[in-house]
């Protein structure tokens, strides 16, 4: 999401724009919100 906000990331420009209307302050709530999405597969359970 960083990567997207400095454009070392370029592949989707939307992205890009997406990430630089995210406030700063939500990256670490939205990052955690996204690992907890991907628990399952990391515990080794089936979705
Ligand atoms: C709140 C909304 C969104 C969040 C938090 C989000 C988050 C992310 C993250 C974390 C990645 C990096 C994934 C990785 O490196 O494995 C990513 C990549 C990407 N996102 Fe989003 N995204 C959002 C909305 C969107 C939307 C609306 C679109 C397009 C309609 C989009 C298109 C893409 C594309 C094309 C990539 C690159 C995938 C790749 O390189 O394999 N994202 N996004």
């Amino acid at each position: 999401m960083l990567g997207f906000r400095d454009e070392s990331r370029g592949n989707n420009p939307g992205m890009s724009d997406l990430m630089k209307a995210t406030p700063e302050d939500d990256f670490e709530a939205l990052s955690q919100y996204l690992a907890g999405l991907q628990i399952d597969a990391y515990l080794g359970h089936g979705r």
